[in-house]
């Protein structure tokens, strides 16, 4: 245990642009639109909205809860609040996700200052839509480029984290999220007014049922999930920042709405230029980084917006990969008494140890699969389709059964200072619904039994 002073976040916007540092990122901008199209668009996107505000939203809550009533790291949490019982395997299993999480999540960090630094050097004018594609195949399945950008993604957050929450977190993010949202506004819109744009729209915002099975409902939980940053404890840590007077269930609120609306101004921005150009909505990790650098060449001073799109994705990336680092290092700080800025050390090796296998498995080491998928695709799995869901479900079943009504609610209204009209409901959800929703869906697709018997 520690007794120092920690650390919070100061004022309303500080808080809502932290919180939003974690959450909107890749998950919104690369992810959303690569699982929206493998699973049929429109239905997808729905599902997902449906996930978010029906699970994200509780779960985030709950989350909230238990960071600023413990104040502690994730695996602390639990310790504060069930003293002496094996809750806190929630914390440690938040601790693990964080760490897998990284191993992917900083390479694709890394791909998006390479692409900021080709915005400078090569014209994205006068290519076609196959010269985009095979470029970005040689990158990302090649040695020295990528794990040179992904260790630069570690060398920054190394930097943030050991200067310290308030400065580096919070002063990045407030400054650098309002921008990345008027760009992405004006990236949709150019979108929107390519030829042939229409298919690409109604791809997106006309849902076809007959594609939503079980892989798509997982899938769309997994991301919602991922891209609100629930389910491992990141929110935990940092509403253990958060001040006494802070309004939880607004910040979750606002948090959640803008988490959907980047996920969907992505999908603007990503379909309609697809279709545009042929390139297939089912094209995979990739898909962002190809149909894109399309719309810059189509773009006058195209690489100028290029740049500066690649510099917001990138600083965006950058903050959620901060809060995933942060999880980890608080976690060995307060645990395991070592420096703050030696925990960060050990993290930033480890995880560089990590995120190259992942990268490599891209490429050199395509042919060694898990369960038939390349390493980085086995870690963006395992995380997002099982570790984050089960980590909410957890935690949902923690609060129901083992926390008070009265505790919670006096936590929740900030001690009776401002209401919480739908408290009820949400107490129900978190006991009930939510963790029978999660596991259901998980073992429909998953059939979890299936999977073990696989291992045996
Ligand atoms: N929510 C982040 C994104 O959308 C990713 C993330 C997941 C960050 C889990 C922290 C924890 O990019």
């Amino acid at each position: 245990m520690t007794n120092t002073v920690r650390a919070t976040f100061g004022g309303k916007f500080g808080v809502l642009m932290a919180t939003l540092g974690t959450a909107v990122g890749l998950g919104n901008i690369w992810r959303f639109p690569y699982m929206c199209g493998a699973h049929g668009g429109g239905a997808f996107l729905l599902v997902f909205i449906l996930c978010v505000l029906l699970l994200g939203l509780p779960v985030m809550i709950t989350e909230f809860f238990i960071g600023r009533h413990s104040q502690r790291n994730v695996t602390g949490a639990f310790d504060v609040l069930a003293p002496g019982t094996r809750w806190n395997l929630i914390g440690y299993n938040g601790v693990i996700t964080s760490f897998l999480i990284l191993g992917f999540y900083t390479v694709v960090s890394g791909w998006t200052l390479d692409y900021m630094l080709q915005s400078v050097l090569y014209s994205f004018e006068n290519k076609t839509a196959e010269e985009f594609a095979s470029e970005f195949a040689v990158f990302s399945s090649g040695i020295v480029r990528p794990l040179f950008w992904t260790l630069m993604v570690i060398l920054i957050t190394q930097f943030v984290i050991i200067s310290g929450v308030k400065k580096g977190i919070e002063r990045s993010a407030k400054i650098l999220m309002p921008l990345l949202f008027v760009f992405l506004l004006l990236l949709a819109i150019r979108s929107i007014t390519l030829s042939n744009a229409g298919v690409g729209f109604r791809y997106l915002f006309e849902p076809d049922f007959g594609k939503i099975d079980s892989a798509a409902i997982l899938s769309a939980m997994g991301q919602a999930f991922f891209s609100l940053s629930i389910g491992m404890g990141c929110l935990i840590t940092y509403s253990s920042y958060f001040g006494k007077n802070t309004n939880m269930q607004e910040t979750a609120f606002q948090v959640n709405i803008i988490s959907i609306f980047v996920a969907i101004l992505a999908g603007i921005m990503v379909f309609p230029a697809a279709f545009s150009f042929g390139i297939q909505p089912t094209a995979g990790a990739e898909l962002v980084f190809i149909t894109l650098p399309n719309v810059f060449g189509q773009l006058p001073w195209g690489n100028l917006w290029a740049f500066i799109f690649y510099a917001l994705l990138a600083v965006a990336a950058i903050t959620s990969v901060i809060s995933l680092h942060e999880v980890v290092t608080l976690y060995l700080h307060e645990e395991h008494h070592i420096t703050r800025k030696k925990a960060a050390n050990y993290v930033s090796l480890a995880v560089l140890l990590l995120a190259s296998i992942s990268s490599l498995s891209l490429g050199v080491l395509k042919e060694y699969t898990l369960f038939g998928l390349t390493f980085f695709n086995f870690l963006d799995y395992i995380t997002a389709k099982i570790m984050l869901p089960v980590g909410g479900m957890m935690t949902c079943i923690f609060v129901g059964y083992r926390i008070e009504k009265k505790i919670l609610k006096a936590e929740l209204t900030n001690e009776g200072t401002i209401p919480f009209y739908f408290f009820n409901t949400y107490a129900f959800f978190i006991k009930y619904i939510a963790p029978v929703a999660i596991a259901l869906i998980l073992f429909y697709e998953i059939g979890l039994v299936n999977l073990i018997m696989k291992l045996f």
